[in-house]
């Protein structure tokens, strides 16, 4: 079975190009290696295909062997302990897991080659690097690093993952050895990598609706290039604007993994370079001939992504979705089910099984992982989800809207006793009873709007504050309802005022329309994205049909003369 050796898939992502992602893959492959865990990685940006480059491993080929490729080893995986050609630095003598690469560029004739590829082969060539590669037995975790936006290499490499790994699927065996009979690779999640500016997080929103729109949950968003290391005292100065990650990461739900500076010894790391400190280390000795695995310990880096790679151990281990961060909107897909069946369609989330990677967590931390599961945390996942999908949406329409008509029949109700109370016959006390119990029903309304905020902020925390519409709407509803009770007292003459404020709540259903129009915008664009590429599907079957209708020809030519 295609990457049967592989445990965990983690997929690095980016909205724009340049913001770091092949940095980010390289840096939490060396991170999860620190962490004595296998790696590999797979670089699927076929037309700038960086990870050779970024390892110092340009030069190597890949070996044909007779199941498929072997990727290129980068590293050995080592015991702790065991004595190295640099035993004077710390790390060199540190356990590590195994790291090795494959990239497209392994495979052309020279660095200068270029890539020109329409969309059908560059899905033939993602499809070849799933089912073709030979990562080595016992491989926890499989970074893929891909080109920014989402093109292409994405639907492929995320339609062939979801043939192999539903998200969330635990494999098959998880053994304490590293040696598991019929393993299958699951699908951990998205980094997404954006840098501190709007225009870069506005792009990530993109790629977590790309997420959304194909079930991959989302691991966490980094913040790269967020301020400078100062080289000499190693403190952080912010550059540009900062935040703009972990503020979108809010809006969106979610989780934020942290912010990386712009670190110049990380550039010379990569370019074989011994940083600073690794100097000062070993007395100032030369260090080309090290390994970026132990030149990559002494930059300030290594730190950072030591933390994120354990949040990545975590999203492992923790069977919890909620955790995982699981896109509140792929769950919104599901809509129709009840938090039960969310759980059951998911079956990490149902099961109380012991952790897929027995060999580095024990059973104990699972165990308190899955005591985090409480039906608190549950109401919350699904409440957000309820108030973000376009049901929640339709319900607070729904209910403004009743309540604007509420308001509209108690006003015509006081004209019309206004208007008749002279008139013979006419039945005042019974008008005033309708126009009373109307006014019950505002309060009810009152109180199911003060009902729907109270959901909001327990939802989505204080976060749902950050929007001033909301504050807004709040200050509205609890004014509404503070005065709509004391109206039933001797406030009674403010009762314009509360008509006034209630009838703001149309505001409320141009906003409802609004977030309604952006999602159907969102699926047309996505349709629109969908019929190209399967426009230029159709064009390219039409041109090879074509080459060979004309192929025909010569040959019956040739044969008829
Ligand atoms: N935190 C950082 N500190 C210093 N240099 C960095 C940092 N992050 C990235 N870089 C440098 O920025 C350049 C671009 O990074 P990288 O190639 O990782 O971006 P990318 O998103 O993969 O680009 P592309 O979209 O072209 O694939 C590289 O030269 C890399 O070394
Ligand atoms: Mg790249």
């Amino acid at each position: 079975m295609p990457l049967d050796n592989v445990s965990n898939i983690v997929l690095v992502l980016s909205g724009k190009g340049g913001v770091g992602k092949s940095s980010v893959t390289v840096q939490l492959a060396l991170a999860l290696s620190a962490a004595g865990q296998n790696v590999g990685i797979l670089d699927i940006d076929l037309t700038g295909p960086s990870i050779p480059r970024l390892l110092g491993i340009e030069s190597r080929k890949v070996t044909q062997a007779p199941g498929g490729w072997l990727p290129v080893e980068v590293h050995k995986a080592r015991r702790e302990g065991v004595n190295s050609a640099h035993t004077d630095t710390p790390s060199a003598t540190a356990a590590r897991g195994s790291l090795h690469a494959l990239s497209l560029a392994f495979l052309l004739p020279s660095r200068e080659s270029a890539v020109i590829w329409r969309g059908p082969k560059k899905t033939a060539m993602i499809r070849q690097f799933v089912s073709d590669i030979r990562w080595p037995p016992g491989t926890d975790y499989l970074l893929i690093d891909t080109p920014p936006g989402t093109s292409d290499e994405h639907i492929a490499i995320v339609e062939e993952l979801h043939k192999l790994a539903p998200p969330g699927q635990e494999p098959a065996i998880a053994t304490g050895d590293n040696t598991n009979l019929n393993r299958q690779p699951r699908l951990v999640g998205a980094v997404v990598v954006t840098t501190p500016q709007a225009i870069s997080t506005a792009d990530v929103r993109k790629e977590l609706n790309f997420c959304q729109k194909t079930s991959v949950p989302v691991i966490g968003v980094i913040e790269n290039m967020s301020g400078y290391v100062c080289p000499c005292c190693g403190e952080v100065s912010s550059l540009f604007s900062k935040g703009g990650g972990r503020i979108m990461s809010q809006e969106m739900h979610v989780n934020f993994l942290g912010e990386v500076p712009i670190d110049t010894t990380f550039v010379d790391v990569v370019e074989g370079k011994a940083t600073d400190q690794q100097d000062v280390l070993v007395g100032g000795a030369v260090h080309e001939e090290q390994e970026l695995f132990e030149r990559y310990q002494g930059c300030n880096l290594s730190k950072i992504f030591a933390g994120f790679a354990s949040t990545i151990q975590e999203n492992v281990i923790d069977p919890n979705p909620q955790h995982r961060n699981i896109l509140a909107n792929f769950l919104q897909s599901h809509l129709t089910m009840s938090p039960a069946d969310l759980e059951a369609s998911n079956p990490s989330a149902a099961t109380h099984e012991t952790p897929l990677l027995a060999n580095t967590r024990d059973s104990h931390a699972a165990k308190a992982a899955q005591g985090n599961a409480s039906s608190v945390e549950r109401v919350r996942r699904w409440l957000r989800t309820f108030l973000d999908s376009k049901y929640g949406h339709y319900s607070v329409f729904l209910l403004v809207s009743l309540d604007i008509t509420s308001i509209f029949a108690e006003f015509l109700i006081t004209l019309h006793i206004c208007e008749h109370k002279r008139d013979k016959g006419f039945n005042e006390e019974g008008w005033e009873q309708v126009e009373q119990s109307l006014g019950d029903i505002g309060l009810a309304f009152s109180s199911l709007f003060v009902a729907e905020l109270l959901a909001s902020v327990f939802a989505f925390g204080l976060s749902y504050f950050k929007s001033p519409f909301h504050v807004f709407d709040a200050i509205v509803i609890v004014l509404a309802f503070i005065i709509d009770l004391l109206l039933k007292g001797p406030l009674q003459e403010a009762g314009s005022l509360v008509v006034v404020l209630r009838l703001w709540r149309v505001f409320k259903i141009v906003e409802e329309f609004s977030t309604n129009a952006n999602d159907k915008m969102e699926d047309l664009y996505e349709e629109i994205n969908h019929l190209k590429r399967e426009n230029e599907k159709v064009r390219s079957e039409s041109d090879n049909a074509k080459e060979e209708i004309g192929e025909l020809k010569r040959r019956l030519q040739s044969v008829s003369t």
